[in-house]
């Protein structure tokens, strides 16, 4: 491993270059990296490629036909392999059955379908066409699901009647057709519809059952190159203003990046190991590590549709048990509700086969990683703590088994051909071991093959984000710190991005949602420290005195505000609480003053409130959560 390292030091843009020859090219490029018209990076411009087709047709025609791909597992305890024989012939059939339906290359398609085979199929065979997929998670609302589908302008919809989750059929074909109600998604043609729970649907004239569409088509399907800057997909993802973003990633560099580090940071040995990253497809883990790393590598991998704690809390240990799972990856949310549940429940099950334990998604306390170690790995696997985001395509920051020591609670280091920096305020260096106050902005400093190649439809947008405020540095959004090895410890993010479970919301977002219901004047979300969660939504309102005037109770109020905010968004974007105020603690100039807000949220004594224009505010919000009057 040291080889990579020191291989990429040497010539970083021949190191990539060999990482993207490990993928079949249908037209092999001859140029790395144009970053003439910087921020805008091509990689391998010149060559054509397929994602799909290595994905799939690749490994079948080196033999590895009968190699199982998927070994999937349903809530309610159906199961069902795939080689990747049979993987390739249903991508085959469903990319013919998409173009029969007039999709065609660059057309956006929008996926909302649970962790079932099909949806990966669905995706493979999107790309297979060159079209574009837009996956929404299931867990988002009818009108959230509305906004992706007419920002990406997406031609078709390919959802499922429903998918298990807790032990019940959670819909999905009724979200879309809300969310296409009254002609609200013109572009829209079809709507493809997967059966998977048997819960009844209304099938009207743009609605084709997935299973029709799928039997009338033929498997014969040859995959053609695309330019390697064509797009693969869009994932939308919350930043620091009320609507979210589409990233786009292309083909040939995003899949490099995916395919590279699956294999690097999870010591991938195909032929041998069983993979299993418990991440849902709706989320950019599942994109690069269910989806396109792990079968651009040919790997056998579980996929698991439910919850973890259905029927019971040991579902997770019995599907590593029954799969001999070599290497897993999770999130520190999960593992920190495994530490409330209590180790018997682990202790009851084989876990022996593990050998590797990757985390993902928010930072993860040094207590919760040597449980991971200890509990989950018997003492004898080797951990990952990786460090990304949705925009980075692939895993940027991560130890790497073998090459070093990993270090509870720290990201560790730039993968290899990764640049990474920190730097202060006025953009200088923060110079590793310098004291032990070394940190500052964490910066990716160089162009990277995965890296998102824009907003999708708002190039603006992605200059101004990411790249203005430290100029030719990619600005992630976290802090961080070196410690005095130099290893990188991630402190979180730093503006108004927070995370609930290892899912990103924006608090703008939840502010917007809130301020859209006519009894709310105004409102201020912030992300109070939980200790399962990572992070917990608190909002604070203000209501209109003349719209609540026959209103209910505070707590009913509160009840109510909740559950709009998941119509608008999502149950993961809930407050835990929201708390009724007279007025917000701003600055002179306007801005909500956060800081004061968190404080209150977690329980602390309110920090300095000089630069308030009226410095009572905090001591009405206090007296009045002492009234008890919060929820
Ligand atoms: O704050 C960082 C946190 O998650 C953010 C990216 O979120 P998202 O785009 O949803 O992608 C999550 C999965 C890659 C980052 O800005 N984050 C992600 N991984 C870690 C992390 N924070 C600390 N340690 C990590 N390993």
């Amino acid at each position: 491993m040291s080889d990579l390292y020191s291989q990429a030091k040497n010539d970083r843009l021949g190191f990539w270059a060999e990482q993207a020859r490990h993928l079949h090219w249908h037209k092999p490029f001859s140029q790395t990296l144009d970053f003439s018209k910087a921020p805008f990076a091509s990689w391998f411009a010149d060559g054509q490629i397929n994602a799909s087709y290595n994905c799939l047709d690749r490994h079948v025609l080196a033999g590895l036909g009968d190699r199982i791909a998927l070994l999937f597992e349903g809530e309610p305890g159906d199961s069902k392999k795939y080689s990747y024989a049979e993987l390739l012939n249903e991508t085959k059939k469903a990319a013919n059955a998409l173009i029969a339906l007039g999709v065609g290359e660059g057309d956006r398609v929008a996926i909302y379908s649970p962790l079932i085979p099909e949806t990966i199929i669905a995706m493979l065979a999107v790309a297979r066409i060159g079209a574009v997929h837009s996956v929404v998670f299931g867990g988002f609302s009818s009108e959230a699901l509305k906004n992706r589908i007419n920002d990406a302008g997406a031609k078709l919809v390919i959802t499922a009647d429903g998918g298990f989750r807790k032990g019940k059929a959670h819909e999905l074909k009724v979200a879309v057709d809300e969310a296409m109600k009254d002609n609200s998604c013109p572009t829209v043609e079809k709507v493809l519809v997967i059966k998977r729970t048997n819960t009844p649907v209304v099938m009207s004239e743009h609605d084709l059952w997935w299973s029709d569409a799928i039997s009338a088509a033929s498997a014969d399907h040859e995959a053609k190159g695309f330019d390697a800057e064509h797009p693969l997909f869009i994932l939308y993802t919350s930043g620091t203003t009320g609507k979210p973003k589409g990233i786009l990633h292309t083909t040939g560099g995003y899949l490099t990046g995916a395919a590279y580090t699956h294999k690097t940071v999870f010591d991938l040995h195909a032929e041998k190991d069983v993979y299993w990253c418990t991440a849902d497809v709706g989320w950019i883990t599942g994109h690069s590590y269910v989806v396109y790393g792990p079968l651009a590598n040919g790997a056998t991998q579980v996929i698991y549709e439910g919850t973890p704690d259905t029927p019971t809390f040991s579902r997770w240990w019995e599907i590593i048990e029954k799969y001999k799972v070599t290497i897993f990856y999770t999130a520190p949310t999960a593992i920190r509700t495994f530490m409330k549940v209590g180790k018997e429940v682990v202790a009851r099950h084989d876990l022996s086969s593990l050998r590797i334990l990757g985390s993902v998604g928010e930072p993860i306390n040094p207590e919760a990683w040597h449980w991971y170690s200890k509990v989950i790995g018997g003492d004898h696997c080797e951990v990952v703590d990786t460090w990304w985001q949705t925009e980075t395509g692939s895993i940027m920051i991560s130890a790497i088994p073998g090459a070093f020591k990993s270090k509870p609670g720290a990201a560790q280091r730039a993968l290899p051909g990764i640049t990474v920096g920190i730097v202060d305020e006025a953009g200088n260096p923060v110079i590793p071991g310098s004291d032990e106050k070394a940190s500052g902005y964490l910066t990716i400093d160089e162009p990277w093959p995965s890296m998102l190649r824009g907003v999708w439809g708002d190039p603006e947008r992605f200059k101004e984000t990411y790249w203005s405020k430290f100029p030719g540095k990619y600005f992630a959004g976290d802090g961080a710190r070196y410690d005095e090895e130099g290893d990188i410890w991630i402190l979180g993010r730093i503006d108004d991005v927070i995370k609930v479970s290892g899912h990103r919301l924006s608090t703008a977002e939840i502010e917007s949602a809130l301020v859209e219901h006519h009894w709310v004047a105004e409102a201020a979300v912030v992300g109070a420290k939980d200790e399962i969660t990572e992070q917990a939504v608190v909002a604070f309102v203000i209501l209109r005195q003349d719209e609540i005037a026959d209103a209910p109770s505070e707590t009913d109020i509160a009840k109510i505000l909740k559950d709009w905010v998941v119509k608008k968004i999502g149950p993961i974007a809930r407050p835990r609480e929201i708390i009724v105020v007279a007025e917000l603690p701003k600055t002179r100039s306007g801005k909500i003053m956060r800081r004061l807000l968190r404080d209150v949220a977690e329980g602390r004594p309110v920090g300095d409130v000089t630069t308030l224009a009226d410095s009572t505010v905090m001591s009405a919000i206090n007296a009045k959560l002492h009234e008890g009057v919060t929820d």
